[in-house]
């Protein structure tokens, strides 16, 4: 039997509410690990991760250090693995966030990190992976078997998995996200992306833009573009947007900005002001809130809070970068050069 190209990351993108809905449904692991972390009472929090995983750490980063008032930093897993650095770690929570738990550079990085004092806790879709062994603590993302390269189910279960986490960490009881699974079932509906990827199918490079809790969205939505379609995408926080990139818009380089709820997406006014005087060919996914010269609006489910939006936000996004690498004859189920779990340190 021929499978249609393309067919296994559009089957996992399908997958998600459900997987979500396993995670909501399942939260006694994530209840005991945020128990373990109230305990310690951790002064600081380290995030290691790589590609898709490190997006969802950055997601981390913005959601523990505006919620629960904690420095955060993203891990430069080098230091420890290439360098052999043996930072003093005490009073430091260390997560390594992972699909495969198999990233040898997380796994020496989070032994590493434990013998150097701190708390370490693995997310990993895996939990009898290297990864969920060398850490003390772990939350299993329960999102299933994912066979795409492209990560796409793992990364909203791993979204989904790290709020549950800091929202009973910070006492909640994760509640508001009970909607969650029939949000991003509307996601999944959008209309307008096969029109999108029809605009974009020539487009050599372009840019992803977003701020606050949406900024992830736009680093993940690049990404993927990258491995399914082989568009140079890449992508700028709106604020850095207007440190210098703004001089590579003009109308071949189409810009998508995605506009989240709250004050994220209040934050990305300039931005869009300066891309609409560019004549930027530019699209957003969210709401463009009155700018002028916006080519297409992807809509959002409405009434998401800011925290979980990027969780819906990302599927139009992933639907976007499956339709693009189909409509340039590209099997987004095996991008060339890149495998499942990548084994260098
Ligand atoms: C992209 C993708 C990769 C992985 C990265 C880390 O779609 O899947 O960027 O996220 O190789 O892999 P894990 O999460 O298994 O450590």
């Amino acid at each position: 039997m021929i499978t249609p190209v393309g067919e296994q990351m559009a089957r996992e993108i399908a997958e998600q509410p459900p997987a979500l809905s396993r995670l909501l449904h399942d939260t006694a692991q994530v209840r005991e690990v945020a128990r373990r972390i109230r305990e310690a009472r951790p002064r600081f929090v380290v995030l290691a991760a790589r590609g898709t995983s490190d997006h969802a750490a950055l997601y981390a980063k913005y959601l523990i250090e505006i919620s629960l008032g904690l420095p955060v930093g993203l891990a430069s897993p080098s230091t420890l693995t290439v360098y052999g650095a043996r930072p003093h770690l005490n009073d430091v929570l260390w997560v390594a966030v992972s699909q495969s738990g198999g990233s040898p550079d997380l796994v020496r990085s989070t032994e590493t990190a434990r013998a150097c004092g701190a708390l370490t806790v693995a997310v990993t879709n895996a939990p009898d992976s290297p990864l969920a062994a060398a850490a003390e603590l772990g939350v299993d993302v329960l999102a299933g078997p994912e066979r795409a390269v492209a990560a796409t189910k793992t990364y909203t279960s791993q979204l989904l998995a790290l709020w549950l986490l800091v929202d009973h960490w910070r006492g909640g009881d994760g509640r508001t996200a009970a909607g969650l699974p029939d949000h991003v079932g509307s996601a999944l509906d959008t209309p307008g992306i096969d029109g999108l990827a029809s605009r974009l199918r020539f487009a050599p490079s372009l840019i992803c833009t977003a701020r606050g809790y949406s900024y992830p969205t736009a680093r993940e939505a690049a990404l993927k573009l990258m491995e399914t379609s082989y568009v140079a995408a890449q992508a700028f926080s709106g604020a850095d947007l207007l440190h210098g990139p703004l001089a590579l818009v003009d109308a071949d380089r189409p810009v998508l900005a995605v506009v989240g709820p709250g004050d994220g997406g209040r934050a990305m006014a300039p931005t869009l002001e300066r891309l609409a005087a560019q004549r930027a060919e530019l699209t957003v996914i969210g709401d463009p809130a009155g700018v002028p010269d916006v080519h297409t609006v992807v809509p959002l489910p409405a009434d998401i809070p800011e925290e979980l939006s990027p969780i819906v936000e990302i599927v139009p996004l992933q639907r976007l970068a499956h339709r693009l690498a189909v409509t340039r004859q590209h099997d987004p189920d095996a991008p060339r050069g890149l495998a499942k779990v990548t084994s260098t340190i």
